[in-house]
């Protein structure tokens, strides 16, 4: 058993009040929670039906009850908060997850203060408990301290706002630690829960999957009615019926996650080449990032990120991170807010590659913009196996496969764009790293190409100060089959 500094040791009896007997599967997911190890996160995630808001409501009462019984609280007129539990929309939460719990613990055992969002367990602790959508309750989360944070439907919750959650647990009760955990509860979802806990898990991190199957308590023939229900949608029937999270492991999705960890470690002799790129993506809104990569050839060598800040800001840090890298040339993202940083980087005199990523493609028979084109680009090449990485970058690995792709009429592939992925039901955030990183391995295709060298002047079109990627880049092209060839006539190793 593990054994927690300052806590007591992780048996919480099941504090089910009314005697409720877990499923299998719930006890399975209640033992497990109470072994995570410190700041240990547990994801109870699968099908419709599984019995997880139950659980939910459960597990946060029991765990109240535990730390009450643990510290021998008094009752008090300002009860300690140690826990939240949220939806990412306060009038679902107030029509799921409070009516499961009114439904299962005792009204003689709580107070709901429905004003404040707050409920008070036999006057010694308190829950918060709303939506993520409500100002207020997120001031409150953020300002708050607790044990244990719980986050029911999590795949509608952006990953910032869950941030703000997670940097909340640090309650201590008489100056002790306690024992700090999450719990996501969700349906499958192409979402940063899948990103985090099914593709891939931190350890200590724990992911159980929940199923209609696994709950006795259901009514006969849920399973029935839930086919129907979904019938015009295979993907999500398989989802919600049988838990399936590979159904949106994105067939369509433009750079597959094994084809960046096969990329790290590889050769930097053999792939790519070693030109000096450096990738600048400009945040657009307040919560976006202005993230510069440094590439020497395919090969991430510098980072800088920071926020939204004014031209003359990021022109000037950009032109210091390019002094200091060596820069041949600055690929910037000239749409919109990127134009200002752009002009005054050509102003200083240096050469500056610019995209304009909703403007046309190289090649718009196939493109409907030039973002599509450019992230197309960057997946052959990782497919093809002509990336280098020295080490994992991981948030830059996990953004790299978040964008699908689907087809306009013609035939003409688009990518999702920053906006789609920055809804909740998405990514929660715009792939800024991953945008960044593509445009420097378009820029690196670019100097590759052009056989422009350090020293040479960009042509620059009437009218615009620095060239723009579909002048300099036709076509962006990437040649991949021949590069297979290449590769497989020398006998080189397959990567
Ligand atoms: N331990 C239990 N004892 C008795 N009934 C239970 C138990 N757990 C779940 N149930 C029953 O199963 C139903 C579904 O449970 P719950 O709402 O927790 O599922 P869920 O996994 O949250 O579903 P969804 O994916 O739709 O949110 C509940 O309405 C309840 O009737
Ligand atoms: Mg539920």
């Amino acid at each position: 058993m593990i054994q927690y500094a300052d806590t007591a040791p992780a048996e919480s009896p099941a504090y089910d009040a009314r005697n409720i007997e877990l499923s299998d599967k719930q006890s399975e997911a209640w033992h497990a929670f109470d072994l995570l190890p410190q700041y240990g996160e547990m994801l109870y995630g699968g099908g419709k039906g599984g019995g997880k808001t139950w659980f939910g409501c459960l597990k946060v009462y029991a765990e109240c009850r535990r730390i009450i019984d643990q510290f021998k609280l008094p009752r008090q007129e300002y009860p300690i908060p140690v826990a939240c539990m949220v939806r990412q929309r306060g009038v679902d939460f107030t029509d799921t997850v409070l009516a499961t719990w009114k439904q299962l613990i005792p009204p003689d055992k709580y107070e709901l203060h429905v004003g404040n969002r707050e409920i008070i367990i036999e006057g010694r602790v308190q829950i918060d408990y709303g939506g993520l959508d409500d100002q207020a309750s997120l001031s409150k989360f953020q300002g708050s301290e607790y044990e244990i944070i719980w986050i029911d439907q999590g795949e509608e919750c952006s990953l910032d706002a869950v941030a703000a959650l997670r940097g909340s647990r640090r309650r201590k009760i008489n100056d002790q630690r306690l024992h700090y955990r999450s719990l996501f509860t969700c349906n499958p979802a192409n979402c940063w829960l899948k990103d985090e806990f099914v593709d891939r898990l931190d350890p200590g991190n724990v992911f159980k999957p929940a199923l209609w199957r696994d709950n006795p308590h259901l009514p006969p023939g849920y399973a029935e009615s839930l086919r129907r229900a979904y019938r015009h949608r295979p993907e999500l029937l398989a989802a919600m019926l049988e838990g399936r999270w590979d159904v949106f492991a994105s067939a369509n999705c433009c750079i597959r996650g094994d084809w960046v960890l096969d990329a790290i470690g590889r050769d930097i002799v053999n792939a790519g080449s070693r030109r000096r790129v450096l990738a600048v993506d400009v945040a657009r809104e307040g919560d976006d990032e202005t993230v510069v990569y440094g590439l020497l050839g395919t090969t991430p060598i510098r980072r800088q990120v920071w926020g939204k800040k004014e031209t003359m800001y990021t022109a000037n840090r950009v032109a210091v991170e390019a002094r200091q890298f060596g820069a041949e040339i600055i690929v910037i993202d000239a749409n919109a807010i990127g134009a200002g940083p752009a002009d005054r980087l050509v102003e200083m005199g240096f050469d500056v590659l610019c995209t304009m990523t909703g403007a046309g493609a190289t090649d718009p028979s196939r493109f409907v913009n030039l973002r599509a084109e450019i992230w197309d680009h960057a997946g052959k090449m990782f497919e093809a196996g002509d990336v280098a990485w020295m080490e994992d970058d991981e948030q830059l690995r996990r953004e790299l496969c978040w964008p699908e792709y689907r087809f306009k009429a013609g035939g003409r592939m688009l990518i999702e764009s920053k906006e789609e992925l920055k809804s909740p039901k998405r990514m929660g955030k715009s792939p800024d790293y991953a945008d960044s990183y593509v445009l420097g391995l378009a820029g690196l295709a670019w100097l590759e190409k052009s056989g422009f060298r350090k020293g040479d002047v960009l042509r620059f079109r009437e009218g615009t100060k620095a060239a723009k990627v579909t002048e300099a880049l036709s076509p962006l092209s990437y040649d991949y089959g021949r590069r297979q060839l290449d590769r497989e006539r020398a006998g080189a190793k397959r990567w």
